[in-house]
């Protein structure tokens, strides 16, 4: 595995030539690459890497709060979508193996390369709206794993305090497709959904696979299968073939989104203006309830994107 870091980023390469890069700011994915070099994520060509804002496109991370939650007493000063992805985080380390064997879920032997980021309430890099704003005791560790067909993010948040905290987390993967309108998502039949371009109406995806012909901002929740522990996967197909598997764990919710012609011009960091024909945002979170933390406790969630 290649590996290099500096004072704003962590780069891995596995031998196999897929790569992956994670700006400090945020922790934020801001590219996953396959061994052909071609781009998995989509990143606005106005997105701020220096720190100054949220990272526009990657994997942003959202903690503690999705959105704005302006009568949820704890989180209601926190900007949105938190402050996690405002933050700097410290690099941990990395881990790699250049066979997969221990993990059932790849019998193959598959180079792996896995980076650690943490933040806490006590970091350096903690944006001061959270110290102003979120008194609690925490500790984030995100990690970041690479493999040949595909990437995973998971998140541990513990409260490292005396009191319970209730929060939010979500992992809001802006996806790179080629063409918006020939894209198809799947996985999300029957699936409950607040339609937030539509006042926050709760409505049932019916019609299944679905396109994306216009602004679309949804919060799914699809029903687990009964006794089926895994999470139902969400899948984007572009013409007719399979691009992308998105599976969750311990994250009931999925946001899909695309802001279109007015939103994307209304976002002075999101270039080009038209860009949004390359994006789909598939956000595994666990939003639609708040997480209570008690004291000592963690709340874990991960999401995997499988190359098809
Ligand atoms: C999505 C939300 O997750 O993020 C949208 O559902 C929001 O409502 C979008 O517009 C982008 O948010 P932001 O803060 O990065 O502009």
């Amino acid at each position: 595995v290649t590996f290099s870091e500096d004072n704003s980023r962590v780069v891995a390469e596995l031998p196999t030539g897929e790569s992956v890069q994670v700006l400090l700011h945020g922790a934020t994915v801001i590219s996953w690459k396959d061994a052909s070099g071609d781009e998995k994520l989509w990143l606005s060509d106005a997105a701020k890497l220096d720190g100054s804002k949220a990272v526009r496109g990657g994997i942003p991370v959202v903690f503690p709060v999705f959105g704005t939650a302006p009568t949820h007493p704890q989180t209601k000063g926190l900007p949105q979508h938190g402050f996690a992805r405002t933050s700097r985080w410290e690099f941990l380390g990395k881990s790699t193996s250049e066979s997969a064997a221990d993990d059932k879920a790849s019998a193959s032997n598959e180079p792996t390369v896995k980076l650690d980021f943490g933040l806490s309430s006590g970091s350096p890099g903690l944006d001061p709206v959270a110290r102003a704003h979120w008194p609690f005791r925490f500790n984030l560790i995100y990690s970041v794993t690479l493999n040949p067909s595909s990437l995973t993010t998971s998140i541990v948040a513990t409260n490292d305090g005396a009191e319970s905290f209730e929060c939010q987390v979500l992992m809001h993967t802006y996806l790179r497709v080629n063409d918006i309108t020939k894209v198809e998502i799947q996985g999300l039949s029957n699936a409950f959904y607040t339609d937030k371009v539509d006042a926050g109406a709760v409505k049932t995806q019916t019609s299944t696979p679905f396109t994306i012909a216009g602004e679309t901002d949804r919060v799914y929740t699809p029903a687990k299968e009964e006794g089926v522990e895994e999470e139902a996967a969400v899948t984007v197909a572009e013409q007719g073939r399979p691009k992308y598997r998105v599976t969750r764990d311990n994250l009931s919710n999925v946001v899909v989104w695309n802001p279109w012609t007015d939103k994307a011009q209304g976002m002075a960091d999101f270039e080009p203006k038209d860009g949004f024909r390359k994006m789909l945002c598939v956000e595994p979170g666990a939003v639609g309830a708040w997480q209570a933390v008690e004291a000592g406790d963690a709340f874990e969630g991960a999401q995997t994107i499988t190359l098809l």
